[in-house]
């Protein structure tokens, strides 16, 4: 692997996501030897603080976030030598030009610069970097969501960005796709011949996926009462994983190939509309209850929040009018607040045709594979075995088949270093595309329209729990459960 000195540019520098997830992922990187030496990180940030000052903060939330053995004072001194920090006031054309400066001072052609600001500022950003040229052929630009509110919104903002980069210099993150487990589906899908041909409306009941959490909004009530578990959740990440799931093999791993077949699967989403948006879906904001045996406040406690009528938890059933997926329904549900931290994808296959057990009048149950995200991942494959024992009837039980990563007593890389890294690559295909982010809105946008007409009522769910008991319905009147361990 060539490795070219890059200059990452972190605007919102002194933001969460960026001393959360941003340096932590950049510090890994340095110390795993994955940035070249000549490598820059510039912090970028409407705060002013001088250089020790920064250094100082910078170890203090490094040691906050990342695991304690893997921080190391030997490495902070050197990945120190790498990070520059500069004022500048986003919207004051001016204020650009210490950036200047600093970028002038190296020879480094390759520039990323990672927008983690509202994307209010990305326009006036991206207006000012092109102002001073600091723009060349090779610069790329990372996007944070949200990118819009909404089809229009996320146009405008687009449209802003592509007036000074091009398509293929503009990564979109959606941090899901950096997860090993996420990009894991290509390789058990399209590595496994076994796999092949059970991955269709022959041979699968339904399709669920399930993110929970059982965090709240923390300290983000002010934006998150503006977008809800609809903008903040399905729309992205739930859809990329629904997307992995459902698309056709591509035709190879480049970023196109894999992006045309995720477009296509969004352009097949049966739309809901006010007409079918009550039977497919349900949308719900926690009350106070408790988790782990802690009292937890409502949402609406949240001293930042007034009235609302933002949902923390969204279940919808949507279906893929495809060949593939004709009759296969996909349950998809995310909520703040439940019970557990839990993400999954549950491949449910049919019944046998015909069963020649009667197990003691007991239900033999069907195959099941289980992806899980978090806590852990795993990939789990449950097979009906016999019972071991000399009963005259014999018997049937459900027995795990459990895929073990053998890299999996290494520390695990965080979705962040992964898409970080693929940036600094210039290899985008972890990354939206235009058309996905707009065929995705497109979608969501006419169930969001209907539940601001109040067609789907709001219903109530206690935090800690698994969401409203209409979560439940939803796929029970289907004749089916969620997956629960
Ligand atoms: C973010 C959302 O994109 O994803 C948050 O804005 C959410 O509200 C987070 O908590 C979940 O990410 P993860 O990786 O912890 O599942």
């Amino acid at each position: 692997e060539i490795k070219k000195p890059t200059d990452i540019i972190i605007f919102g520098a002194y933001g969460d996501l960026s001393f959360r997830k941003l340096i932590p992922a950049l510090y890994h990187l340095f110390s795993d030897g994955y940035l070249e030496e000549e490598s820059r990180i510039i912090s970028v940030s409407r705060q002013k603080l001088s250089r020790k000052e920064h250094i100082k903060l910078t170890k203090e939330k490094l040691s906050e976030f990342i695991e304690k053995e893997s921080f190391s004072n030997e490495v902070f001194d050197k990945f120190k030598e790498i990070i520059h920090s500069v004022y500048v006031d986003f919207a004051d054309n001016d204020s650009y030009k210490d950036l200047k400066k600093i970028l002038d001072e190296s020879s480094n052609e390759d520039r990323v610069s990672y927008l983690s600001t509202s994307p209010n500022f990305f326009g006036d950003i991206c207006k000012s970097l092109s102002h001073w040229e600091l723009i060349k052929p090779t610069s790329r630009v990372v996007l944070e969501k949200p990118i819009g509110k909404d089809l229009e919104s996320a146009r405008e903002i687009n449209n802003e960005v592509l007036k000074y980069f091009n398509e293929n210099q503009i990564y979109r993150i959606d941090h899901y796709l950096g997860k090993n487990t996420v990009q894991n589906i290509l390789a058990l899908r399209f590595a496994n011949r076994i796999i092949m041909p059970l991955w269709d409306a022959t041979n699968i009941d339904h399709i669920q996926i399930t993110v929970a959490e059982s965090v709240g909004v923390e300290g983000r009530a002010g934006y998150y009462d503006q977008y809800g578990a609809m903008r903040d959740m399905i729309q992205n990440h739930l859809m990329q994983l629904l997307c992995l799931v459902a698309m056709e093999p591509p035709c190879s791993l480049d970023a196109n190939s894999i992006r045309d077949e995720k477009v296509k699967v969004l352009r097949s989403l049966r739309p809901i509309t006010r007409e079918n948006v009550a039977a497919n879906t349900v949308r719900a904001q926690y009350s106070n209850g408790s988790i782990n045996g802690q009292p937890v406040p409502g949402y609406l406690d949240n001293k930042d929040i007034e009235e609302s009528l933002t949902e923390t938890f969204a279940a919808l059933r949507v279906d893929i009018d495809n060949w593939r997926w004709n009759g296969v329904p996909f349950y998809i549900r995310s909520g703040k607040r439940m019970e557990k931290r839990n993400s999954e994808i549950v491949i449910q296959f049919k019944d046998v045709p015909y069963s020649i057990f009667q197990n003691n009048g007991e239900p033999v149950s069907s195959n099941k594979l289980v992806i899980t995200l978090q806590p852990e991942e795993s990939i789990t494959l449950s097979l009906i075995n016999k019972v071991p024992e000399l009963s005259e009837n014999m018997r049937l039980e459900e027995v795990d088949l459990e895929l073990i990563s053998p890299s999996s007593t290494k520390r695990k890389n965080e979705a962040y270093e992964r898409l970080l890294l693929d940036v600094v690559r210039s290899n985008p295909t972890l990354f939206m595309r235009l058309d996905e982010v707009e065929s995705a809105w497109k979608w969501v946008d006419s169930i969001l329209e209907a539940w601001e007409d109040n067609i789907v009522p709001m219903k109530k769910y206690a935090a800690g729990t698994n969401g409203p008991s209409a979560g439940v319905q939803l796929i029970a009147k289907d004749g089916r459960d969620w997956h629960e361990d």
